[in-house]
């Protein structure tokens, strides 16, 4: 069985940070959310991922290498343009051949990761395993009717619901899904949907076997999904210090110090996560916060953020909360008059100010 892991799209919903960087790289507990995904397959049991890439292909390959480093033998498969889940299927089909696989979309996080669901399918053997997932905004996904433990029908992105079961952006195939990939046509999107190609193999008599999911899944296409993955994934780490913790500082809960980080006269409290070179100092860092690396927090107040590498926050006068700090972002008090915000924003930015 092979891994196949889309990681292309153009994540709108996470500008201006996607400006810059693949929204499968924004990391959640200092980690990009792809390696989640990587990770998850390859503790399925599976050594060969096909990564299918875009325009952030440079970034990706640069952040993955080869997957040596995971234990893993990655090829990249390149998309020229992205037209939809079931295109990035069709021109993988070189490299898939005749093998089954589980295909994750990159930016999934699935807690508790997929081994019991990809044994489910190797043991059972159906055409096609979908997974499901009660959610209160079906309409924003494919949505699946069950009759019973049959699929009868998957629609995507309905206005009228029938059911709350959302797709997963995981599933499973054997090689009768080309078949379906290559008869459908373009959606109203104008995307090639895999939720149409499922449709395909299930009008076809083929077997699509469906599992409900009861753990905790997420699609972090948005801010508050990212950020509520962020204190799941923070949650489940282990504690453990490696910088240093000055006298005058306390440490409570679940914190992460990476090596290299200095903690100043503050408190963090967890669960938390400190990357390496970072210098807290005179700062509060509340729970569910991920600091990453070379971050400058000096005499202000941080929590339920993710904070990328190389920010600078100084001496703000009030507690920063729910946000996404992208790379080398600054957020200082100013000394100059006149007395009021000064920004310097990229397009699509979100300020809330109080
Ligand atoms: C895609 C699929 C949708 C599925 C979702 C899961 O949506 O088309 O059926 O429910 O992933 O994350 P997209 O993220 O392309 O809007």
């Amino acid at each position: 069985m092979k891994g196949l892991i889309l990681a292309g799209g153009s994540g709108t919903r996470l500008r201006p940070i996607t400006f810059t960087r693949a929204k499968q790289l924004v990391p959640v507990a200092n980690k990009p959310i792809l390696f989640y995904g990587i990770e998850a397959i390859r503790d399925a049991g599976i050594a060969d991922i096909g990564i299918v890439v875009g325009d952030t292909k440079d970034e990706v390959m640069e952040a993955v290498g080869d997957g040596s480093t995971f234990g893993v033998d990655v090829t990249y498969i390149e998309q020229e343009a992205p037209l939809g889940l079931a295109h990035a299927v069709k021109v993988s089909q070189a490299y898939l051949s005749d093998d089954s696989f589980v295909m994750y979309l990159g930016d999934n996080l699935i807690k508790e990761g997929i081994t019991p669901l990809v044994e489910e399918f190797r043991q059972t053997r159906p055409n096609c395993q979908i997974l499901l997932a009660h959610v209160p905004n079906p309409q924003m996904f494919g949505v699946a009717e069950l009759d019973g433990d049959r699929v009868v029908r998957l629609v995507e992105k309905p206005k009228e619901p029938a059911t709350d079961l959302a797709l997963v952006g995981v599933y499973m195939f054997d090689s009768t899904i080309f078949e379906a990939v290559n008869a459908i046509e373009p959606s109203w999107r104008d995307e090639l949907e895999i939720t149409d190609a499922i449709q395909y193999l299930i009008d076809h008599g083929r077997g699509v076997h469906p599992h409900i999911i009861e753990g905790w899944w997420k699609d972090t296409g948005k801010l508050q999904d990212l950020l509520e993955a962020n204190m799941i994934m923070l949650d489940h780490l282990e504690a453990h210090i490696e910088g240093s913790v000055d006298e005058e500082s306390t440490i409570t809960g679940k914190v992460v110090v990476a090596d290299g980080a200095e903690i100043r006269s503050s408190t963090i409290r967890g669960p938390a996560i400190i990357g390496r070179k970072t210098r807290i100092a005179s700062s509060y860092v509340g729970p569910f916060t991920s600091i990453h690396d070379n971050v400058l927090i000096s005499g202000s107040e941080v929590e339920h953020s993710i904070i990328m590498p190389g920010v600078r926050i100084e001496q703000i006068g009030h507690r920063l909360s729910d946000s996404l700090l992208g790379c080398n972002v600054k957020v200082t008090k100013t000394e100059r008059r006149p007395a009021s915000f000064k920004l310097m924003l990229g397009d699509n930015s979100e300020i809330e100010v109080v």
